[in-house]
């Protein structure tokens, strides 16, 4: 049977790496971000599996342009990775209202959107003779910083603590139906965005990989497709990592 999978952020960094693994385990793959250019080179081996859908996800019309677009191509989807994300550390008072609205609509509300548009894909009932089919998993990417205090962190911390809110509000919402939402929550990664971001070389140099969190991701999925269900998983660098 075929699997699919939509995964947000997919130019770069955890959700390239997520979108990459589930192609070689298999998986049809509905990426999205904006850099279409980026998408169509994810896996020159897995084209016919591979849907690249350029869209920003803070934009509701888009995202609906891009949801109609899956749903052409394949009728249901089991799994959803939202990865789409940023992140920046400023002083309060440096911090202006429409940055912090950004992060909060890019972090937040982009993923309340994608749910909420990608549910009747979700719903497609794929078992045989009326039985339910596998259950399916939303994987919301979320960020330490939901459990650790960091200074000069206000929008972006508050940002991640909402992911985790809205994990687990939707996932009481939807468990009934057989949709687990689960939280991916990572420490320091050597991605485009803590390139840009300041991070020493020393930090980047003992920084987790894209794919090491990617495989937290499917491992993620892969328990709620079996039965089971993790509700978080905080993945921290091994050396060098703080959690207090
Ligand atoms: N890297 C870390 O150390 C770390 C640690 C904890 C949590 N996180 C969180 O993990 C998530 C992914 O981070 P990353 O490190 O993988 O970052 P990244 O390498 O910069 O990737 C971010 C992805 O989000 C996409 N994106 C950004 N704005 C978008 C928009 N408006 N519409 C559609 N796509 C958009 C980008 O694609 P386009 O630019 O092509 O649109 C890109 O694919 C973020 O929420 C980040 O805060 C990261």
């Amino acid at each position: 049977m075929t699997s699919v999978a939509v995964v947000t952020g997919a130019s770069s960094g955890i959700g390239r790496a997520t979108a990459q693994r589930l192609l070689r385990e298999g998986w049809h793959v509905a990426a999205l971000a904006r850099r279409g250019d980026k998408l169509r080179t994810l896996a020159p081996a897995a084209q016919g599996r591979l849907l690249p859908l350029p869209a920003d996800v803070t934009d509701e019309l888009e995202l609906r342009a891009a949801v109609a677009e899956i749903r052409s191509w394949r009728p249901g989807v089991q799994a959803v990775v939202a990865s789409a994300g940023d992140f920046f550390a400023r002083p309060m008072t440096a911090t202006t209202a429409a940055e912090f609205e950004r992060m909060w609509r890019l972090t937040v509300e982009a993923k309340f959107l994608l749910v909420r548009e990608l549910l009747p894909l979700l719903e497609v009932a794929t078992g045989a003779a009326g039985q339910p089919g596998p259950r399916r998993a939303i994987i919301h990417v979320g960020s330490l910083a939901a459990f650790q205090d960091f200074g000069n962190e206000s929008a972006y911390a508050s940002a991640m603590h909402g992911v985790r809110g809205l994990a687990r509000s939707q996932d009481a919402e939807l468990r009934g139906k057989g949709i687990r939402v689960a939280m991916l929550a990572p420490g320091l990664v050597k991605t485009e965005l803590t390139e840009r971001s300041g991070f020493s070389a020393r930090a980047l140099e003992q920084a987790l990989t894209p794919d090491a969190v990617a495989a937290s991701i499917v491992f993620l999925i892969e328990t709620i497709r079996a039965g089971g269900y993790i509700p978080e998983i905080l993945h921290l660098p091994g050396a060098g990592a703080t959690f207090a």
